[in-house]
């Protein structure tokens, strides 16, 4: 407990010093290379899975899927998500796994990735993806799979593990989102990413993380639906919503006439944009209200 304090204590000095400047180069809240797939649990809609195969370059890509956080004894080839990813046409698509961190730094353990265009990682605890990856040659191995262009992607504990603060992630409890494990791989700087949002009522935990936090954007995505990144622009993709925790407040009608609590989330859906850099929804012509009164 005191160790995991003094942790979170030397995290919120060092993003307080650099807001919103903190990436490999210091330029973009998401990767400067590649994208991010961020889907909130519960990924059904063939679009999101072809989305992903589509942006490591089409069915020949070589597709990498890591299962730890599901945290099963064993996995085979045949693990759900590589399936889907097979049924969609993804031609090239190799499950990799072990929960044991000398293992994971290993050239041999490695070999899968360093060719790859394509991370899915699949739901679970997303703790133990820190535990058996953080630190390693593998950890290294996908931050190279976004720098030649490919994508990160992942549903629900393969969604919060993207983000610098790791969101719930505690190893006793994943009802606390302030766990034990406050470390996330980082793709997506200056924030946590809290998932199955609505479906489960989650929509008021990540005031828990803003509030001591401040710096950090809570990005909460519900089930079925992702956050698409590629360096500050965000687009929201799928069949709910993305909830917004950046201190503001938008509409896509009447924002200034609405009179929202002093915390504050709003809601975006599918085609929505936001800027991650100035954190502002990017207003287009088809975030309108729409034409109904
Ligand atoms: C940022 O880093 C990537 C590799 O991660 C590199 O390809 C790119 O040239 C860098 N950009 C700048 C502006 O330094
Ligand atoms: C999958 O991709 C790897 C890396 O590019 C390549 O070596 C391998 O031959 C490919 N396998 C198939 C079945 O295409
Ligand atoms: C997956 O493969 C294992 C053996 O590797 C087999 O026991 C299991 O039935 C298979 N599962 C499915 C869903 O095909
Ligand atoms: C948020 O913080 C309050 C006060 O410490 C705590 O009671 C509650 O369980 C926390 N909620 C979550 C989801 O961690
Ligand atoms: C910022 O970068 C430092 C190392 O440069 C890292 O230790 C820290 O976790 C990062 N913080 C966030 C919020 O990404
Ligand atoms: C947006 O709407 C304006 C006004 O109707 C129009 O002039 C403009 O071309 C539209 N832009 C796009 C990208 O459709």
């Amino acid at each position: 407990m005191r160790i995991a304090s003094l942790i979170l204590t030397a995290f919120a000095v060092i993003t307080s010093a650099q807001p919103i400047l903190n990436g490999t180069n210091g330029t973009y809240i998401g990767p400067e290379n590649g994208h991010l797939v961020i889907v909130g649990g519960n990924l059904k809609s063939d679009s999101i899975w072809e989305r992903i195969i589509s942006l490591a370059g089409g069915p020949d890509a070589p597709i990498v899927v890591i299962p730890t956080a599901g945290g099963e004894p064993t996995y085979s080839a045949n693990f759900s998500s590589a399936e889907s990813l097979r049924r969609l046409g993804a031609k090239n698509v190799t499950v990799l796994h072990t929960y044991n961190p000398t293992v994971a730094d290993t050239d041999e353990f490695i070999a899968p990735l360093l060719e790859a265009k394509g991370i899915f990682f699949g739901g679970g605890r997303q703790w133990r993806l820190v535990d058996a990856y953080a630190g390693t040659k593998t950890e290294k191995a996908f931050q190279a799979v976004l720098d030649r262009g490919g994508v990160i992607s992942g549903s629900s504990a393969g969604a919060s593990i993207q983000a610098s603060f790791l969101a719930r992630g505690d190893t006793a409890d994943n009802q606390v989102i302030i766990g034990d494990h406050t470390v996330g791989f980082g793709y997506l700087k200056n924030a946590a990413v809290d998932q199955h949002v609505l479906v489960r009522n989650r929509q008021f935990d990540l005031f828990n993380v803003t509030r001591a936090y401040p710096e950090i954007l809570g990005v909460g995505i519900d089930e079925d639906t992702a956050l698409i990144v590629h360096q500050n622009e965000a687009e929201v993709f799928g069949s709910t919503y993305v909830l917004i925790y950046d201190g503001k407040f938008w509409s896509r009608e009447g924002s200034e006439l609405k009179n929202p609590p002093a915390e504050k989330f709003y809601f975006l859906k599918s085609g929505d944009k936001y800027d991650l850099g100035t954190r502002q929804v990017i207003v287009t012509n088809s975030t309108g209200g729409g034409d109904d009164y």
